[in-house]
């Protein structure tokens, strides 16, 4: 079959990279794709807002099956309207990804299915969230309703800082995503990700993984889109992962599925494991970056049999295997970044990294120009790595990393740590 990949970040090169080696998969197109995604399929300039744009373009080349990757389409319904058009497409409706794209949205939903989450209230008006905090006291935690690419959260350790965050979201710096605020409990404990497979009403497990969001060494540092990611995530143990699916996942299905929204695709499942049990951070209606470029390399069962089978309704007669080796990714980012950035340094020693046994290099904001691959953003390339333990993986990686020549770009050197440690003993 022709496939069709939305999406251009790191995430998107490692599905298109388990795509590719699908026996399903006849022309695989990316769209808008990168430098890595390219080595996988054919890149396609198409405007992916355009939801009429890329209805045309499938009919054109006969595009059997569609795969969105970020959350933006998904908030915005593309899957709705490739559905109504008859193309078959691997993501939650408009109304099944309001789990992610309103966080009003997702504290309500817990609180009438019964999922674990931090208490909370929603505000429209600064003045009645001030009084709130005021009376709740700190730690707290503030948060935009909408998509605010990771930056709409504040967890505020002091009355001055909570206020602000209120006033700057209430007062318009986050447009639309903060027209109404979430105030809610901090939950302490060891932060995990746990992925499940949907297909509206059986989920399966997808697997685990951690990332690091502080852009320094020892989680120092303003917050990233993710620095860098391991699986699976040992403190997720089996009898964890089991109560995750059981108080989380699966009433989340069936509550959506009572609503009417039944949720087909990936759901991201961000948790804070407590001393009472894991809780609901957040949802992604999607699979996560850097997390993907962890996950995908240790599924050995085909991708896309398993992606068909969620937009078919029919997981229940699927199972899914794993590799045992553990993976990790270091993202290499370009210096300045999460802040502004240069563009245009050149990447050397991508194929020597790449030479390695079990060492992948996912490309992520990069650019070819003519043999040269210059720097396009500020997460430029996943370095990944299998091994036998995170140790072993975390080694292979970093000596991967060593192997690229890129004077403009830096790295977190501690990838895994927590893992480390834990193996360690
Ligand atoms: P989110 O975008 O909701 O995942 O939040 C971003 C980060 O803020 C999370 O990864 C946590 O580290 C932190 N965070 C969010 N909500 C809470 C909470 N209720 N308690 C403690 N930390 C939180
Ligand atoms: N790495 C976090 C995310 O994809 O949302």
């Amino acid at each position: 079959m022709n496939i069709l990949l939305i999406g251009s970040g790191g995430r998107e090169h490692a599905l298109a990279w388990s795509m590719a080696a699908s026996p399903l998969c006849d022309r695989l197109f990316v769209a808008p794709g990168n430098p890595g995604t390219a080595q996988q399929g054919e890149n396609v300039a198409l405007d992916v807002t355009d939801h009429a744009a890329v209805i045309a373009f499938c009919r054109r080349e006969s595009i059997d099956f569609v795969v969105v990757g970020p959350e933006a389409p998904l908030v915005a319904g593309l899957v709705d309207d490739l559905a109504a058009a008859g193309i078959k497409a691997f993501g939650p409706t408009r109304a099944a990804a309001q789990l992610e794209g309103s966080k009003a949205f997702t504290k309500d939903f817990c609180a009438e299915f019964g999922i674990p989450t931090a208490a909370y209230r929603r505000f429209t008006d600064a003045e009645a969230a001030k009084t709130y905090l005021r009376n709740y006291g700190v730690p707290i935690v503030v948060k935009a309703d909408g998509l605010a690419a990771g930056k709409g959260v504040v967890v505020a350790t002091s009355f001055e800082e909570a206020e602000a965050a209120v006033d700057a979201m209430l007062g318009g710096s986050f447009g639309e995503a903060g027209a109404e605020v979430v105030i809610e409990a901090y939950l302490e404990g060891e932060e995990a990700s746990f992925f499940a497979l949907c297909d509206g009403k059986t989920a399966i497990p997808f697997g685990t993984a951690q990332d690091h969001k502080r852009v320094h060494d020892g989680d120092e540092g303003p917050n990233t889109g993710g620095m860098g990611a391991y699986s699976p995530a040992a403190v997720l143990t089996p009898e964890l992962q089991s109560r995750v699916m059981r108080e989380i996942i699966e009433p989340t299905l069936a509550g959506m599925r009572a609503r009417g929204t039944p949720y087909t695709g990936i759901l991201y499942a961000g948790l804070m494991l407590t001393k009472d049990g894991p809780q609901l951070i957040e949802y992604n209606a999607r699979l996560g970056d850097p997390e993907t470029q962890v996950l995908l390399p240790r599924l050995k069962s085909d991708l896309v049999t398993a992606f068909l089978a969620a937009c078919d309704g029919v997981l229940d007669s699927i199972s899914l295997q794993w590799r045992p080796e553990a993976a990790l990714t270091v993202v290499m980012a370009a210096k300045g970044y999460p802040g502004p950035v240069e563009k245009g340094s050149e990447i050397r020693g991508i194929a020597q990294a790449e030479g390695m046994e079990d060492v992948i290099v996912f490309h992520a904001g990069t650019k070819q120009e003519g043999d040269r691959i210059v720097s396009q953003g500020g997460r430029v390339l996943n370095v990944t790595a299998l091994g036998t333990t995170i140790t072993a993986a975390q080694k292979r990686a970093y000596e991967a990393v060593a192997r690229i020549d890129w004077p403009e770009g830096f790295c977190r050197h501690d990838i895994g740590w927590r893992a480390v440690e834990r193996e360690r003993g």
